[in-house]
């Protein structure tokens, strides 16, 4: 199939749901993608965050073949030698005490657990979240995202869920009510524009929750697997939540979700009260295995660490050149700039020179590279961001339309 023929058939086929980009990707290496056409890109997107390990790392292929080849599924009421070598290899990076998972198949299902597990281990309805917060998009996990746009078509949500200033932690103390079973916030906002809290912050929000006997539950989706320069973005602050949301990377690319907690609250969720069908099925736990493996032997939590201060400080010389540019933020290689107008054009632009890069929503490019990539490729993502961000402001320059 060509270009055009794989479009038109997504196009008719497909629910119109996703803000498509116009590029057929059919291959990727590393931190590159190529198009249908044989074009090469580099990818500062991972799939918002998947491939951490880069695209088709041997390991990951060569586990998932293996196991493709042994046992694909096998129902979590049985018993499974790879789901058990998988939960022991992640629990045992788990931040101390948080030693019991449910593992399921996305982000938004790893807060569903969350959301239900608050509730049956606190007999308490009430949660807290934040203004600008973004944790998946069923009902549940819904009812504790933030922007309207994806609420509204959808109300009423579940009730008992309300949302406090962000950053601010006398708002959540004020906010707690004897109603109230948990506070569910993200260490850092990625999808609410990359945002890195205040110093403080989150240490101050854990010891409420402790002097207020509330679960403090951190969602992790984005922030996770080394991303922020630590394994969990929680470790930049010394915090560790009674139970945490994992999902994207921890499979390699496949699909996978995980709710972890401390023992005494998992254990109030009882046989039958929650499961999926395909929780911990075989191949994703291989997957899983050989990522945990990756992520360890290839250090790179720490490649995170050094690749991401050098392209923020990359970044930080493009804002200085360019006006468009409002701020640099982020930690890692979890990154965001903030621009004074609509990203659109400048991402599209971008794809245009061969990089790819994400929104945050309406101003905020997101670049959340593979955790591979390379001194050379983060060199190329900010020329072509570098030319782009020229264009978009001779542009503007030129056009006769106020903004
Ligand atoms: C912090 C956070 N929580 C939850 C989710 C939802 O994950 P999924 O899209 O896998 O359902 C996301 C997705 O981007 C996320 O960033």
């Amino acid at each position: 199939m060509n270009e055009k023929q794989i479009i038109d058939i997504e196009t008719r086929y497909l629910a119109n749901v996703f803000s498509k980009k116009p590029v057929v990707f059919t291959k990727g290496k590393g931190a590159l993608l190529w198009d249908v056409n044989g074009r090469e890109y580099v990818d500062c997107a991972s799939s918002y965050g998947v491939a951490a390990l880069g695209h088709c790392h041997p390991k990951i292929v060569a586990a998932v073949k293996a196991q493709a080849e042994q046992l694909i599924t096998c129902h979590s009421c049985y018993y499974n030698d790879k789901r058990a070598e998988f939960i022991e290899k992640l629990v045992k990076i788990t931040p101390r005490g948080l030693d019991k998972a449910f593992l399921s198949n996305s982000g938004a299902e790893s807060v569903e657990c969350a959301i239900k597990l608050a509730r049956k281990a606190t007999g308490k309805p009430e949660i807290i979240a934040v203004m600008g917060a973004f944790h998946g998009k069923t009902m549940g996990a819904l009812s504790a995202t933030w922007d309207k746009k994806y609420r509204e078509p959808f109300l009423p949500l579940i009730p008992e869920i309300k949302h406090v200033a962000p950053d601010n932690a006398d708002k959540i103390r004020e906010a707690i009510t004897d109603k109230t079973a948990a506070v569910l916030i993200e260490p850092i906002r990625g999808e609410g524009g990359i945002r890195v809290p205040p110093d403080g912050y989150l240490q101050a929000v854990r010891e409420i929750c402790s002097q207020k006997d509330v679960l403090l539950i951190l969602d992790e989706v984005q922030t996770s697997f080394g991303r922020t320069g630590k394994l969990f973005g929680c470790q930049n602050w010394g915090v560790t939540p009674d139970v945490m949301c994992l999902a994207k990377p921890f499979a390699g690319g496949l699909p996978i979700g995980i709710t972890v907690a401390k023992e005494d609250v998992m254990s109030t969720l009882k046989v039958g009260e929650h499961s999926t069908t395909f929780s911990g099925s075989p191949l994703v736990c291989a997957a899983g295995c050989a990522s945990i493996d990756v992520l360890q032997e290839e250090k790179l939590a720490d490649r995170a660490a050094s690749n991401g201060k050098y392209f923020k400080a990359e970044l930080e010389a493009l804002a200085l050149k360019h006006k468009i540019i409002k701020e640099i933020r982020g930690l890692g290689l979890m990154l965001g700039m903030e621009l004074r107008y609509d990203v659109l054009g400048v991402i599209l632009k971008t794809l245009g020179k061969g990089v790819v890069v994400l929104d945050a929503g309406r101003t905020v490019v997101r670049l959340l590279p593979p955790l591979v990539i390379s001194k050379e490729q983060i060199d190329k993502a900010v020329a072509a961001l570098d030319a782009a961000l020229g264009e978009e402001e001779h542009e503007r320059a030129s056009s006769t339309v106020p903004n």
